[in-house]
């Protein structure tokens, strides 16, 4: 198989051996060897090399070696060959410094997509030790069609939507709320909702923030629902076509996360998560929303 992360960092920095005189000429020289930049510079503008100074690419060029292993961004994306569909071999990833503060864009080389990976901007939001989320992120969203973005940080997301309901008052609006919030702050949240075991010992649709769905009764083993409070374990389907048992909602879904919630280890219902995007949960999202769980037991237990 191909290599799906080029790195080109250090190339690009060559004009750190020149005068700053002499950037915007060497810039000019790297976008004759790598036509990709002068596709950017069409969407993002040509950098302002006047303005950039020299001790902040110095210290990139530091925290970039001493955080960044190529290696382990290649095998970061490979865990999950299957769901993005590498084998098309339809794109590759470009590690590179642009002065602007996007973190991917996607342009075309030769006919082939390339997924630019702006380290630099990165960097500068002191993100560089993410980077093999970050490009991994970046993949995820292309393959949803997104031709730009930047990187988020699911743990300090998580982090902040934690902080906020230890805090917040346990009324009768609390589970709409944490809905409301999930959906609100995690991109690739597209549906919340909450399904709960009614008097037949059935699941049934309690609140839920994102469009109304025709499964608002589900049996015990029918669909991921059904199957997560059968199992009593948390479900993550990266890619539903390649799921049997389970219940569409609509064409836009693409992946799916339910988390049972317990009481007294038996199942009393669930919180269900759907997304547009193909692959993007993990072992944080598994973690965070199990914790959001016994949350919600401990209120409802009061
Ligand atoms: N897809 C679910 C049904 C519920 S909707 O996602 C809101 C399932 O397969 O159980």
């Amino acid at each position: 198989m191909r290599n799906i992360v080029e790195n080109h960092v250090e190339e690009m920095l060559e004009f750190l051996r020149y005068d700053k005189s002499q950037w915007g000429n060497i810039w000019e020289k790297l976008k004759s060897k790598f036509s990709i930049l002068g596709e950017i510079e069409k969407s993002l503008g040509t950098p302002n090399f006047d303005k950039l100074e020299r001790r902040n690419f110095d210290k990139f060029l530091y925290d970039y070696r001493e955080l960044v292993g190529k290696d382990s961004i290649a095998k970061r994306i490979r865990q999950r060959s299957e769901e993005l569909d590498l084998k098309r071999e339809d794109f590759i990833t470009f590690l590179g410094v642009f002065p602007k503060s996007v973190d991917w864009i996607v342009v075309e080389e030769n006919e082939k997509k390339v997924i630019f990976e702006n380290l630099y901007s990165l960097w500068e939001k002191g993100e560089l030790n993410k980077v093999s989320e970050a490009v991994f992120q970046s993949i995820v969203h292309f393959r949803k069609g997104e031709l730009m973005g930047n990187f988020y940080n699911k743990e300090k997301i998580f982090e902040e939507i934690n902080e906020f309901l230890a805090k917040k008052e346990k009324d009768k609006s609390f589970m709409k709320c944490i809905c409301e919030i999930l959906y609100e702050k995690v991109p690739y949240y597209d549906w919340v909702g909450f399904y709960m075991i009614n008097d037949e010992g059935v699941l049934e649709l309690g609140d839920f923030v994102g469009e109304p769905t025709e499964h608002v009764k589900i049996k015990i083993g029918e669909g991921i629902c059904g199957q997560a409070a059968d199992l009593k374990k948390t479900f993550i389907v990266q890619n539903v076509l390649k799921e049997t048992n389970y219940l569409s909602c609509s064409p836009k879904v693409k992946s799916e996360i339910v988390v049972p919630i317990f009481k007294n280890k038996e199942v009393i219902g669930e919180i269900d998560i759907d997304s547009h995007y193909v692959s993007p949960f993990d072992e944080m999202d598994k973690k965070f929303l199990e914790g959001i769980c016994s949350m919600v037991s401990d209120y409802l237990d009061k």
